[in-house]
Parts: C-alpha cells; structure tokens; sequence
C-alpha cells in the first residue's frame, strides 16, 4: 500500500489533481515537504509515486519493455489519440509498431526534413517587417504545424491543408488551462460537461478528416512522406495497417510532434533575448554562416545546440514521464509492489542542484562543459519508449533558430518575466513571447 509506506499530500485526490494542473511548482513543493519519492493522487485511490533521481531513472528505463507499461499518464492521452497510438500501446505490439516508425525518423529520412523546416521557416518570416510585432508562440507554432503537416502527409498549401491547420488547433485547445482536468481524470471524461461535448465534436471533425486523407491516399499511394511509409507497412501475414491503427498514429505524430517543438522554440527565443551574453555568443557562432547556409553544418554548432538543451532543461514542454509497473521492482532500494504507477520527474530532475549548479539560471554553458548521461538529462523521456521525435525536434529547433536569428535583430516587448501555463499535458509560456522586429539583417 503505496499511501502508507511513502509520503504524499492529504488532501482529496481532487483537489491534488487540481494543484498538479493549475501549480507548475506543485511537485516541488511536495518534494520539499516530503522527500523522495512521495506520492500523488490522480484519481480516486490511486496513488502516483514520483521519483526525480538518475539512479530512479536508470532503474525504470532499463527494465524489461515488459515490466513497465506506460500507464495512466499515456492513457490519458487516449482521448486525444486514440487506443492505438505508438503512446498507449504496450509489450511487444509497441516494440513492432516502434520498429516500423523509426526509419521514418533517422538517417536519410531526418536529412529530408531540413529542406522542409528551411523553407517553411523562410515563408513564415517573409511577411516580418522592422518595427512589428511578433508573437512568437503563435509564429513557432504555424512554423511546426507546417512542417509537420508536410512531412506527415507531404501537405504545403492549399484548402486541404488550411483546414488541418484549423482543426487541430481547435482540437488541442479544448484541453487548455484548467480543461486539462478532463485529460488528466476520467472521472470527468462525461457528456453531462460542455467540454466534453466540445470535444467529442471536435473527434468527429478531425477523424472525418483522417480517415478521408486516408481514403485519398489509397488512389494516389507512393508519395515521399511518413504516411506513405506507415502505408507500406506489413505483418508477418502479408497485412497493412488497420484504418483505425493508422489514424491514431497519424493523429499522434501531427500532436506530438507539433506543439512540443514550437513552445520549446517560444521559450529558447525568450530566455535566449533575455540574456544578452547568450545572444551574443549564439550570434558570434552564428557570423560565418549566410542567410543560405549549409543546414548540417549548423544543426552540429556546439553552443546553438547547448542552447537547445539549456531550453529543455529548464523548460522540458512534458514535465514528467510514467510507467506502471507489471512486476515488484526495486526502485533507489525501496520495494515498489507491482501495479504502482511510477512517475520519473523530468522537471524536478533538471532543477536538482547537485546535477545542474544554480539550476535556475538559463546557462548553455553548462552543456558545454559536461557530458549528461540520458539518466540525467531526459526532456525525451527514455528506455523503449523514449521520444521518436528526439532528432526531428532538435533538427527543426535549431534550424528555425539559426534562420531567423541571422535575419533579424528582435528584441523582448516586455522584459516582465513569464511563467508557464498549462495547454494539455506541455507548459508554454505565458503570453506567448511577444517580440518587436527590430532590424532586418539578410534577404
Ligand atoms: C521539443 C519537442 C519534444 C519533446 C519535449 C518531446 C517529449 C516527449 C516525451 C517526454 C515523450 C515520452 C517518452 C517516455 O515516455 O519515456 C515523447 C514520446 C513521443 N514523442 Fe516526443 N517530444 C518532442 C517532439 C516530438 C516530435 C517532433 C515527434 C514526431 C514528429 C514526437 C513524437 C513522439 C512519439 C511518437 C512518442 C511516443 C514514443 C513511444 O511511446 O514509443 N515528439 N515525447
């Protein structure tokens, strides 16, 4: 019985929902006040163990795939995703589905991409002008959504496009602020609320669009894209994907892979503004290249990319990554029963001070001078189940940053500090970086 061997809060699971919801600092208050691990309520008698040390992490990541699912915290998801999404499913039916997505997002496949997020960054910038006004949450996130869209399903212009871009804007913010109640508790996943009402209006909207992408692209297969690759997947019977498979897949690389990236990019742009010995050093690194310059030689910098690690580190989008445990398993020397729900704290790991000194000031230098293994550093998660996007999300962080770092000269609109507010399971920053435009350096 976790609730009687480890710490945690009194109050009503509801209202602990609530916290973890509304209070971004509320796994560290627990933290302070009960060590670790200690544990939350998420739902009604069920108890969330929350550990934030690498050894935690080590242990958890590197057991057998099939000592731990992923859980309530994924399947929480379930109502954005579907059952079927790579995030949900568990054991050997995630290992092959992972198998068949990952060539979609390596080697050759990655070096595609680049094309892609230059030039949909470049159509994106065209229209700024000295003296505007940015809001850079909104520009990262039309940059993201593009890029995925086209490389998802080869989509750039057009009606069919427009209107993905609308649905699933719309779609995802059902669940901002404190909506993401409904995500995080099925309790309250019931027609009796409007926000679910909402939501299930928005499900047929977007599957209507889906499963009509995938009617279409029957009659024109073979296209360069990832769906035309889940499309030629094939079991050991010779048997392509269920419809229903490949929606929830689709679904959750277009969710996934979008808005993670783009609010990491609204608080790179925001931190990086904030520190001018950062700008300074990112833009010195930056010199040699031209506005057209050559997209590998940028993605290996050492500093933008100590940057993007800087962001992630203190901003990691996804705070925290769980597993439920199939079997007993010792866990930092405690025995924790099988069933248990164990969460690995991703943002209370980066703030821990014995691993990143004065943990909250934004210092890329850090990444510099020393190597974090990936039980230290894990914005990706880890183990089997660790983001497939991993490569595609810093390809397109620091391409979108070089670009437009070597185009403009943009300043803060406000210097007030921000703080993170809830969309969904990720944390953007609030008020989305507004930005003025305040040279134009390059054509
Ligand atoms: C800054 C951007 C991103 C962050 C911070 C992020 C973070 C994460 C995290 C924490 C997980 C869970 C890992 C675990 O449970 O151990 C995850 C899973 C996943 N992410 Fe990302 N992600 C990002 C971008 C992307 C992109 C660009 C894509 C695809 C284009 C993507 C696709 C996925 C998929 C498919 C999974 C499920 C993996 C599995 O269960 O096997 N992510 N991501």
């Amino acid at each position: 019985m976790i609730q009687k061997t480890f710490p945690g809060p009194s109050s009503p699971w509801w209202w602990q929902t609530y916290s973890l919801i509304r209070d971004p600092d509320y796994t560290n208050k627990c933290l302070q006040k009960y060590g670790e691990p200690f544990y939350i309520m998420l739902e009604p008698k069920t108890p969330f163990l929350f550990f934030s040390h690498p050894k935690a992490a080590r242990e958890v990541f590197t057991a057998h795939y099939n000592d731990v699912f992923a859980g309530p915290v994924s399947e929480s998801l379930q109502p954005l995703l579907g059952r079927e999404s790579l995030l949900l499913i568990d054991g050997d039916k995630h290992l092959k589905m992972r198998r068949f997505m990952t060539p979609a997002f390596t080697g050759n496949a990655m070096h595609s991409y680049g094309s892609v997020i230059r030039d949909t960054t470049l159509r994106n910038i065209e229209s700024w002008r000295e003296n505007s006004h940015v809001v850079i949450q909104e520009a990262m996130q039309d940059i993201s959504l593009e890029v995925i869209l086209q490389a998802v399903f080869g989509l750039k212009e057009g009606e069919r496009f427009q209107k993905y871009k609308q649905v699933l804007v719309d779609y995802i913010s059902v669940f901002n602020g404190k909506n993401a109640i409904f995500l995080f508790s099925t309790a309250f996943q019931k027609e009796i609320f409007s926000t679910w009402r909402k939501y299930l209006k928005m499900v047929k909207m977007v599957d209507e669009l889906i499963y009509g992408e995938i009617e279409l692209r029957k009659k024109k297969p073979n296209q360069q894209d990832i769906f035309s690759r889940l499309l030629t997947i094939r079991d050991e019977s010779g048997n392509g994907l269920s419809e229903v498979t490949l929606r929830d897949q689709l679904l959750t690389l277009l969710l996934a892979g979008h808005e993670t990236t783009a609010s990491a990019l609204a608080w790179a742009f925001d931190w990086i503004h904030r520190n001018p010995i950062v700008l300074e050093t990112l833009c010195r690194e930056l010199q040699p290249f031209s506005a057209n310059f050559d997209i590998e030689s940028i993605a290996k910098l050492p500093y933008l990319d100590a940057v993007c690690r800087e962001t992630l580190r203190l901003h990691p989008i996804v705070s925290d990554v769980g597993r439920l445990l199939q079997r007993p398993m010792s866990i930092m020397g405690h025995e924790i029963p099988a069933k248990t729900n164990v969460i690995i704290s991703i943002s209370l790991m980066h703030r821990r001070p014995d691993l990143y000194p004065e943990p909250h000031l934004f210092d890329p230098q850090r990444f510099i001078e020393r190597e974090y293994s990936s039980y230290e550093y894990i914005p990706f998660g880890g183990g089997a189940r660790r983001c497939l996007g991993i490569h595609f999300a810093f390809y397109e962080m620091k391409i979108v940053l070089a670009y437009i770092l070597l185009h403009f000269q943009l300043k803060l609109y406000s210097n007030k500090p921000v703080s993170p507010v809830r969309r969904g399971v990720t944390f953007l920053p609030s008020g989305g970086v507004p930005m003025v435009v305040e040279k134009k350096l390059a054509d």
